[in-house]
């Protein structure tokens, strides 16, 4: 039995990379072929043993809560139509014995105060932490399954990490130390976004954590940092001082769905997995002759 039983999304953002279709849609409910975002990271922390889902969200993000509810009328009315099929990927979008909190951020004040926010939620437990605009995709064990299972192992918190090109590490943030196995780090070096010749490395920080209880009272007197707001990196840098803090390059396929292309390449790639349209949608590359 796993030690980590909650995941966080902090799903306050406004999503201006995909106006006007944010505009009253929450970025997460955008859908890769029929699944909203936020779906698929649930899903992923659901399959890692998670049992508590706590979203931390906005004033503009009520379909998020709703996605998440129950659907009395809309249950009743495929079972008098008897549509067993649709009415059970309804249901199946929180199983029994799943708990949803939502918590309002009213303030956009970063991605560590939005954390800070789940604190009440999270207790004095270890969690994860999910960033559902990265859609990671393994055939294997999913990313957070992967990361609690390092978490379970060396009781220390673990940040998702995967290599990027130098020249973006501005989008990032970034990590550096020494190796311990093979996708194992130990973090000595962590920073919000730098310019690529400050990089302490070629590590990015992907949207997976999991991380240790202690980090609450770090977020609540760090500064404002990277672009004015409160960052979990820099929550994470102050971690690092009092315990053991690891890097975690995870199996799998990240898409960055907070980018148009990274949106559409996972539609592709997830419609050519999809058993309802793989083969037609197939049959429509093959005669774009691109
Ligand atoms: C956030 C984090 C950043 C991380 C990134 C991963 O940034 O602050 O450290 O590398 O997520 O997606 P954002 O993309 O929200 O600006």
């Amino acid at each position: 039995m796993s030690l980590v039983k909650t995941a966080v999304f902090p799903v306050a953002g406004l999503g201006t990379r995909f106006l006007p279709a944010t505009k009253s849609v929450a970025k997460e409910m955008l859908s890769i072929v029929d699944k909203p975002l936020i779906q698929y990271g649930a899903e992923e922390a659901i399959e890692a043993g998670i049992n508590k889902l706590v979203f931390i969200v906005g004033r503009t993000k009520n379909s998020i809560i709703d996605h998440f509810d129950k659907a009395y009328e809309l249950e009743t009315e495929l079972e008098i139509r008897g549509k067993h099929g649709l009415l059970q990927i309804v249901k199946d979008v929180i199983p029994d014995g799943i708990a949803c909190v939502f918590i309002r951020q009213s303030e956009a004040l970063g991605l560590g105060h939005a954390v800070l926010c789940a604190e009440a939620a999270v207790g004095h437990e270890p969690f994860a932490v999910i960033l559902p605009d990265d859609l990671i995709r393994n055939h294997g064990d999913g990313c957070v399954k992967q990361m609690v299972g390092v978490f379970d192992r060396y009781h220390a918190s673990i940040i998702g990490t995967q290599t990027v090109a130098i020249e973006h590490s501005d989008k990032y943030g970034m990590v550096a130390g020494p190796r311990l196995d093979e996708r194992i780090a130990r973090v000595e070096e962590i920073v919000e976004k730098p310019a690529p010749a400050d990089a302490p490395s070629d590590q990015a920080i992907v949207g997976r954590y999991v991380l240790t209880p202690a980090i609450f009272d770090l977020l609540r007197t760090t500064e404002h940092g990277a672009g004015g707001e409160i960052q979990l990196t820099d929550g994470i840098a102050a971690l690092r001082q009092h315990e053991q803090v690891l890097s975690y390059s995870f199996e799998g396929r990240r898409y960055d769905c907070g980018s148009k292309v990274g949106y559409l390449r996972a539609t592709v790639d997830l419609a050519l997995e999809h058993d309802e349209v793989a083969e037609d949608f197939r049959d429509y590359l093959k005669q774009l002759k691109l």
